[in-house]
């Protein structure tokens, strides 16, 4: 996934803190220049390659964050893994960056190490990359171990090739054996105890699609390629005149694509907003065949702009309707209204891992599925303790709100499960201080026993580090009929597991009756190669006008159309 240059204010912060020290001319300096200059007398430096104390006193603006930590993995694979490893084992006079002591040492010494460089220039200074890239990487570093004790867990595993990784112990998988139409159920009793294994820090550097491969869906079943050559398309919606709305989040805009070819790709395709942040929520006010608005979910506010079916471009400016909280962490902005048109919601993720909301006020209204009305007034927490609700959906045939969620990390290959979820309101799903009911978070052990038996248990548990993003009912007519009412979600694929999982779409059997019995079935695999490096991840699901399922994917940054064709 690219990552995202962000205007940070603590990086002005991290400046003014070299500049006080007289650090800052030290950084930027290239290893080869000339030797660095000695510091003065009273200058302290720590025991890390003799860095500045100063430096030990540098802020990470996205500690503990998940997806940042994901953005670094991306950046470590491509930059670092060369020299210190796949796994960051290192080897030879290269050191171990995992399980090492990077993970004893504070965020601001390792930064400014990456930052310089060793004086030998064997290590090489990485000042080239923007100032947040390198604090992700150190984010990402800092996963390589997360575990109270050195001796609580076993290291991480580290596998030359997924082949050589023995299969997980069942009911978890890996994208060796996902297969379409393969059914899986979770349990609460199938969960390990934390730290059963190490966390791993396996983060893809997404490569080309080969030519000859293509996503696999059940018998009966047929993809193409709908688009191609977009910038990381996230959420996907169709508007009610049939025209299909997509978030590139990553350029700031929203793309409207029209009509459909016979070969099964759009007629027409144009920019329906741009200059936005990070936009990923997508909604169509009010319901019915002419709403008037388009809602959008930007990364710190919930945005709308006027809309007249068949606009193909928006015919005035945003108008802001609220703030969201935002600043690091997770920044999807997921956005549904209710059947009754009467409440918005939207859906904010944490800004940390597990960090305790008790203590950590950046997480105030974090982890929460928020509330408006339609104006943007009148915010209020609809429910609590969700991680990452990264995917809201209102089940058309009883009114139902859904959500799909990304669980932490830390605790292990097979821990803990995301999960896919009917809501309830004023519901409390656990986070931090508990996981699925009533599993204490050990990070967070002998805090509020009162909410123990208040966690909610959720109604479909996924494979853990999935990053379950957008879900779907099936309304259309063109699969066949056990389908209808059907959830889809698209699984974007793990970092924190030792052989990756996810990477496909899923398909959540409603059993005509709303109701989920734990059970999901792989729909859409193939996007990991048979060496472990995946080409796509999928991200968001839609159903066309004509029942055929569109999927994107922000690895190939491509959108693909699922159709039924039957037995041709
Ligand atoms: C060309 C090979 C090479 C590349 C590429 C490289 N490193 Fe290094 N790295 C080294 C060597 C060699 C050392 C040991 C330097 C020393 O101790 O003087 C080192 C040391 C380190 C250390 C200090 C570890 C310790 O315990 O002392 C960190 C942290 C580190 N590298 C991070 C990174 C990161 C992050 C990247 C990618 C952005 C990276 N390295 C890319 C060769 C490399």
């Amino acid at each position: 996934m690219a990552s995202r240059t962000f205007a940070s204010p603590l990086s002005l912060r991290a400046q003014l803190l070299l500049a006080a020290s007289g650090l800052l001319g030290l950084i930027l300096a290239l290893p080869g220049h000339a030797a660095d200059p000695a510091p003065a007398a009273a200058e302290a430096q720590t025991q890390f390659h003799k860095a500045p104390a100063a430096a030990a006193q540098l802020e990470n603006p996205f500690k503990g964050s998940g997806s940042a930590a994901a953005a670094g993995g991306t950046l470590y694979a491509a930059n670092c893994s060369g020299c210190h490893g796949r796994n960051a084992g290192g080897s030879g006079n290269i050191p171990a960056l995992a399980h090492s002591r990077v993970q004893q040492t504070t965020d601001g010494e390792v930064f400014w190490f990456i930052t310089k460089g060793s004086a030998s220039g064997a290590m090489p200074s990485w000042a080239g990359l923007p100032e947040q890239q390198r604090w992700q990487i150190v984010t990402y570093l800092k996963t390589l171990v997360d575990v109270p004790t050195a001796s609580a867990a076993p290291a991480a595993a580290v596998y030359t090739t997924p082949q050589s990784a023995p299969p997980p112990p069942a009911p978890f998988t890996d994208f060796r054996f996902e297969a379409p139409g393969t059914q899986r159920k979770i349990t609460l009793g199938d969960l390990p105890a934390p730290y059963a294994t190490g966390s791993s820090g396996n983060a893809p550097s997404v490569v080309q699609r080969p030519a000859d491969v293509w996503p696999q869906a059940p018998a009966g079943f047929k993809v193409n390629l709908y688009a191609k050559d977009l910038h990381t398309p996230r959420v996907i919606h169709t508007a009610p005149n049939g025209d299909i709305f997509v978030a590139e989040s990553d350029a700031g805009r929203i793309r409207v694509f029209r009509g459909m070819k016979a070969d099964g790709t759009p007629e027409r395709s144009e920019i329906f907003a741009g200059n936005l942040k990070q936009p990923y929520g997508i909604a169509f006010y009010p319901a019915g065949p002419n709403p008037q608005w388009v809602y959008i979910g930007d990364t710190d506010a919930i945005l709308r702009f006027p809309y007249r079916s068949g606009d193909l471009q928006a015919s005035g400016p945003a108008q802001h309707i609220a703030d969201l909280p935002h600043g690091g962490g997770h920044w999807t902005r997921d956005l549904v209204f209710s059947a009754d048109g009467k409440t918005l919601y939207a859906a904010v993720g944490s800004g940390s891992n597990v960090d305790d909301p008790d203590t950590s006020p950046a997480e105030k209204n974090r982890a929460d599925i928020l509330a408006f009305d339609p104006d943007g007034a009148n915010m209020r927490v609809h429910a609590w303790g969700i991680r990452n609700p990264s995917g809201l959906a209102i089940d058309p045939a009883d009114g139902q709100l859904w959500c799909t969620v990304n669980e932490r990390d830390g605790l292990g290959d097979n821990l803990v499960p995301d999960y896919i979820t009917s809501v309830r309101a004023g519901g409390f799903y656990g986070w931090p201080w508990w996981y699925l009911g009533a599993h204490q978070d050990p990070r967070h052990a002998g805090k509020h026993s009162e909410l123990k038996d208040q966690a909610i248990v959720p109604d479909v548990l996924l494979q853990p580090h999935n990053a379950s993003l957008q879900i779907a009912f099936y309304e259309g007519q063109r699969f066949p009929r056990e389908y209808s009412g059907d959830l889809f979600a698209s699984e974007h694929g793990s970092w924190n597991k030792s052989v990756r999982a996810g990477y496909e779409v899923i398909r959540v059997p409603l059993h005509q009756s709303g109701n989920a019995g734990g059970e999901y079935q792989d729909f859409l695999t193939g996007f990991v190669l048979p060496d472990g490096s995946a080409w796509g991840r999928p991200v968001g699901v839609a159903v066309a006008p004509d029942g055929s399922l569109l999927v994107t994917d922000d690895g190939s940054n491509s959108i693909w159309r699922v159709d039924y064709i039957g037995n041709q």
